[in-house]
Formats: structure tokens, sequence, C-alpha cells
């Protein structure tokens, strides 16, 4: 039976995560440890969103700050998603806003602003017209097609001015193609995890047996120490796309920004930083770092 006095869940803050996975669970670990009421780990397909705002199991919740950790894809679409962090963005923190979340998520999206910002990008074409891909394909002599929104590597493609069947069967599909040039590497690629305006780790990713660094594809962690102007760089890049925090991966020798996740996860990070990634990450989400 419902008395009314218990119609509210009362918290500082909430965590969304698809799961209780390694770096939500250091991030909930440090928050419990430093804030006066327990954060709530909340799935973003579990909840509801009312003319109140959030709605969790009956009750309304109303915290002061809200970390996005971890989303699927598909709740880049969704309207569930959308409804609720929108919501709760009036009037409470949401780190990052949904928004710059699924604008980092588009590589299309966040290339062109980063483009437009100066930011140094390789070379990219988004388009369903086959000349204007042929013609880009030419130029570049070697480009890496990929789906517009990706993840782990997952259906990475170089395509060679030899390749025009491959390229006419790609521009056949129902989706835009996403195309950039190919960035010689000397077998890593960076990340930079930026928060706060500041840099909080760095990492070197290795290639294993595979051109693409991602660890899901064998890509193992190294320290890095950034020069200051790749660290300017990527500063620049978070603030470009509107993310409080986010991990920027920059490829080649010229450390050219690849692209940016706007909910990074920090296992391999952590692996290799001289900081608690978590412990930086909190005081800086709490406005004290
Ligand atoms: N233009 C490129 N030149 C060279 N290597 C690339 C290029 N684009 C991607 N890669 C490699 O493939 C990996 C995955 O690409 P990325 O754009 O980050 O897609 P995903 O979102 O799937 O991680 C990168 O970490 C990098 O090692
Ligand atoms: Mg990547």
């Amino acid at each position: 039976m419902d008395h009314g006095g218990n119609r509210e869940i009362h918290t500082e803050a909430v965590v969304i995560s698809i799961e209780r996975d390694w770096s939500t669970d250091s991030l909930m670990k440090v928050m419990e440890a430093r804030m006066k009421s327990r954060p709530v780990l909340l799935n973003p397909d579990s909840v509801s969103v009312a003319e109140g705002g959030l709605v969790y199991s009956g009750r309304k919740i109303e915290p002061e700050l809200v970390i996005v950790r971890r989303l699927k894809p598909s709740h880049l679409q969704s309207g569930l998603t959308s409804s609720v962090l929108r919501g709760l963005e009036e009037g409470c923190k949401v780190i990052n806003r949904f928004q710059a979340i699924a604008t980092a998520a588009n590589k299309g999206e966040s290339s062109v602003i980063l483009a437009k910002r100066g930011i140094p990008v390789p070379r990219f074409l988004v388009t369903r017209d086959f000349e204007e891909a042929w013609r880009f394909v030419r130029e570049e002599g070697k480009v890496v097609q990929k789906p517009l929104y990706g993840f782990q590597g997952v259906g990475l493609r170089i395509i060679t001015s030899e390749d025009k069947d491959k390229l006419i069967d790609q521009i056949g599909s129902s989706d835009p193609i996403y195309l950039q040039s190919y960035i010689e590497k000397s077998g890593w690629d960076g990340r930079i995890l930026v928060a706060g305006k500041k840099p909080v780790a760095a990492m070197k990713r290795i290639t294993g047996n595979d051109w693409r660094t991602n660890l899901a594809r064998g890509g193992r962690a190294k320290p890095w120490k950034p020069s200051q102007k790749t660290i300017n760089i990527a500063v620049q890049a978070v603030d470009a796309l509107g993310l409080d925090y986010g991990a920027v991966d920059l490829v080649g020798d010229l450390k050219l920004v690849m692209e940016i996740n706007g909910t990074p996860g920090w296992r391999g990070l952590q692996s290799v930083a001289e900081v608690n990634v978590a412990e930086r990450l909190t005081e800086i989400f709490l406005g004290e770092g």
C-alpha cells in the first residue's frame, strides 16, 4: 500500500548505465565515498519520465548530478532516453548532455564540426553520391569506410583506387557512406581522456595483428605523454562538441583527431595512468577539480 510519504527517492546523484561494468563500478565506489547520499545506478531502459521528471519504480527522483556512463547505440535514437535525459537537463547537471553524446557518436556530424572549428582531422566525406565518393577515393588513394555510428572498430573497410566495384556495392546500400583518408601510423594511435577542460590520462594504443588499434581488436595500452600542443587540440576538440568530458582518439604522426567518445570507459587508460581516473573524474564532476 502506498502511504504517499515514500514517493521520492532522495539522492544527490544518479549514474545512468546499461551495466555496472568496470568503469561504472570504480566511479560508483568513489562517488559513494565522497558524497553525502548514495548515488543511484539506473538502467536507461528501466526509467520513465513524467511532467515532474524522472520516475523509477513509481517514485520520483530529482538528483543534482547525473552521470551518463554507458548507453547502447540504439539509445541515441531512443525517444525515451532523449526524453529522460533532456528532461533531467532542465534543472540538474547532466554529464554529458544527450545532444553532445549523440553528436560525438555520429562520425559525420562530429568530423564536420571539428573541421569547421579548425581542429586537425583527417580528410573525410559523407555522401550518397557515387561520383563524389569515387573522386575522394582517387584523390586520397587509400581510405577507410566506416559506419556513421560505429564502435570497437566493427564494420571498418579499407578502400583503395583499385576497389571501384567494392565502392559501388557500398553506395548501393541504404545508409550514407562515411569515408576518411587512411593515415599511416608507426604502430600506434593515441587516446587522451579530457574532463573539465583538462587532460586526465593518456595512452598509446599499440596495434596487435590488425591495422585497427581498438583494445577490442587486440590493441594494447601503453603509457603516453602527449605534447602540450596535442593536449590543447584534445581539449579544444572535446569542447567543440559540447562535451564536459570525452576520450579523444588521435591518429598518425601529426596526431589528427580521428574520433571522440562521449561515454568513454577507462579500464585500458587506468592500466597505464599515473592517477586514479575515477577519483579525478569525480572531483571534476563535483566541481572540486
Ligand atoms: N583514417 C584512419 N587511418 C588509419 N587508421 C584508422 C583510421 N580510421 C580508423 N583507424 C583505425 O581503426 C580504429 C577504429 O576506428 P574508429 O574511427 O575509432 O572507429 P570505432 O568507432 O569503431 O572505434 C582506430 O582506432 C584506428 O586504429
Ligand atoms: Mg575508436
